[in-house]
């Protein structure tokens, strides 16, 4: 009955891969199979698996539908939170994916999943990622106003969606939850962030996203217990494709 979390798929059975790092890095090659005999060595059929966005390059449904087989070839339940680049996947259209893939998939948005005595809570999230100006040692001097104002709106939007998560599993009596996001819970330049003090205030006791590919964005947000929660990177090139054990 373990729990296990992963993201940033970016399967592309249908789709044109664009992605250079996907092109170029090792640790992409063949991360379809790596990935399935890694799941089928660790996750049973009684286990949950949650896979945190960017689960598909396909720019629509159709696009997407071996992606999707695929996911849902793998062991366990399996659970999916949206990504950005999830273009299959229209938050007003959760309900019809749902009916779609019942019992195969469940998709989590404005709703929650229950594990164990937990509830499941989550929403894409956003982070401001720049653009960011540096200075000629590469460090940080200002970023785009604009862009600033523009992400705090899509911040804003994201952070209603998860109190909704939080408060429907609050008022069918859950207290105990683990939180997802794709987006990490904190940009570059904060040390705290609304994502963070929900899980806080909920008292979420895990925090679990994706999102960042590459070396140089693994550090990019909270790692390890942070006042009072567990935060956990799990995009699937910094996992090496091997799906993380959250809780059991
Ligand atoms: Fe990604
Ligand atoms: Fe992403």
């Amino acid at each position: 009955m373990a729990l296990y979390a992963i993201g940033d798929l970016h399967l592309h059975y249908q789709s044109v891969l664009k992605a250079p790092a996907q092109l170029r890095d090792r640790v992409w090659k063949n991360h379809e199979e790596k990935f399935r005999k890694n799941c089928a060595k660790l996750i049973t059929g009684e286990d949950t698996l949650v896979l945190v966005g960017d689960h598909s390059w396909g720019k629509n449904l159709a696009q997407c539908e071996q992606d999707l087989e695929y996911i849902c070839e793998l062991p366990g339940r399996k659970i999916l939170t949206r990504g950005n680049h999830d273009m299959f996947w229209d938050v007003k259209k959760t309900g019809l994916l749902n009916e779609m893939y019942q019992p195969r998939l469940s998709f989590l948005q404005d709703c929650y999943e229950c594990w164990q005595d937990y509830a499941l809570v989550g929403t894409k999230g956003f982070t401001f990622e720049g653009p960011f100006y540096l200075d000629h040692r590469g460090r940080i001097t200002g970023w785009d106003e604009e862009a600033l104002a523009h992400s705090r709106k899509l911040v804003e939007r994201e952070l209603q969606r998860l109190r909704r998560s939080f408060e429907l599993a609050k008022a069918d009596g859950y207290r105990k939850y683990i939180m997802f996001l794709h987006y990490p819970p904190t940009n570059i330049l904060e040390e705290r962030s609304g994502f963070t003090d929900m899980a806080e205030e909920y008292g979420a006791q895990q925090v679990i996203y994706a999102h960042c590919h590459g070396e140089s964005r693994f550090h990019d947000s909270i790692q390890g217990m942070y006042r009072g929660r567990e935060y956990h990177l799990v995009s699937g090139d910094f996992l090496r494709w091997k799906p993380l054990r959250i809780a059991e």
